[in-house]
């Protein structure tokens, strides 16, 4: 079965992982559990919103099993950037493992006010990153911090609006880049830009994008075709 239709098919997770949504807000001290779709959010007319999904937080364990791909050491280097936040879950569970920085972007003001208070409040977790920021942005027009990324994609929104955001990505002229997508609904738009699939999990989709082997291959095959 095809991701869009197993998307279609099992729209929203199901009663299982939001019983465990609920138990992880109660947990931590936070509100994430949560189903919305933007038009009930009483936002803005931004043509962003012409693009985007729904509001639905990661089930966590899906969420842990897409991190734990990238090794340590290359956390270590890297910006893990949530791309269309919500509520602030995965950039609250990020905090665990050693990320030189954690960005979450948020394009509902509603939301983003949501994530600020739950990262405020949030109790009980391992923090091993403790350079958080949340920012209230369309993700297409928003420059990346610079360097190595680990990017979390939960199905945010539309591939023309993934597009844009592979722009950014592009610009932040990392050596290595990861994109953990969750429901990669759009994923040949990553693979059409040289990523390589390196996990699939029931969750998603692990890439990578090694920008110094791919220039290391472009110029040897130059200087081949010189000789
Ligand atoms: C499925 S939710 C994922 C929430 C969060 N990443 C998590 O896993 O718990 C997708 C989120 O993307 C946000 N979004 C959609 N388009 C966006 C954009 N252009 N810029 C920033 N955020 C966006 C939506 O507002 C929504 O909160």
């Amino acid at each position: 079965m095809g991701w869009r239709l197993m998307v279609e098919y099992s729209w929203g997770v199901g009663t299982t992982k939001r019983a465990g949504g609920r138990r992880f807000d109660r947990e931590h001290g936070v509100t994430t559990q949560a189903l919305l779709f933007l038009s009930e959010l009483g936002t803005s007319r931004s043509e962003a919103y012409a693009h985007v999904t729904h509001y639905e937080p990661v089930p966590v364990a899906e969420f842990r099993d897409l991190v734990r791909r990238v090794p340590k050491e290359a956390m270590r280097d890297a910006t893990f950037v949530d791309v269309g936040a919500g509520m602030g879950r995965a950039v609250l569970v990020a905090r665990e493992y050693p990320f030189k920085q954690i960005v979450g972007i948020e394009l509902s003001p509603h939301l983003y006010e949501i994530a600020r208070d739950n990262l405020a409040k949030a109790r009980g977790f391992t923090v091993a990153c403790r350079d958080v920021r949340l920012i209230r942005a369309d993700a297409r027009r928003r420059r990346f911090p610079r360097g190595d990324l680990v990017v979390f994609l939960y199905n945010p929104f539309d591939g023309q609006a993934l597009d844009g955001v592979l722009d950014r990505i592009d610009d932040a002229r990392g050596n290595t880049t990861w994109i953990l997508y969750h429901t990669p609904v759009h994923a040949e738009r990553v693979i059409g830009r040289g990523y390589e699939a390196v996990a699939t999990l029931p969750g998603g989709i692990v890439y990578k994008l090694s920008r110094s082997a791919m220039n290391d291959s472009i110029s040897s095959m130059a200087s081949a075709g010189a000789k």
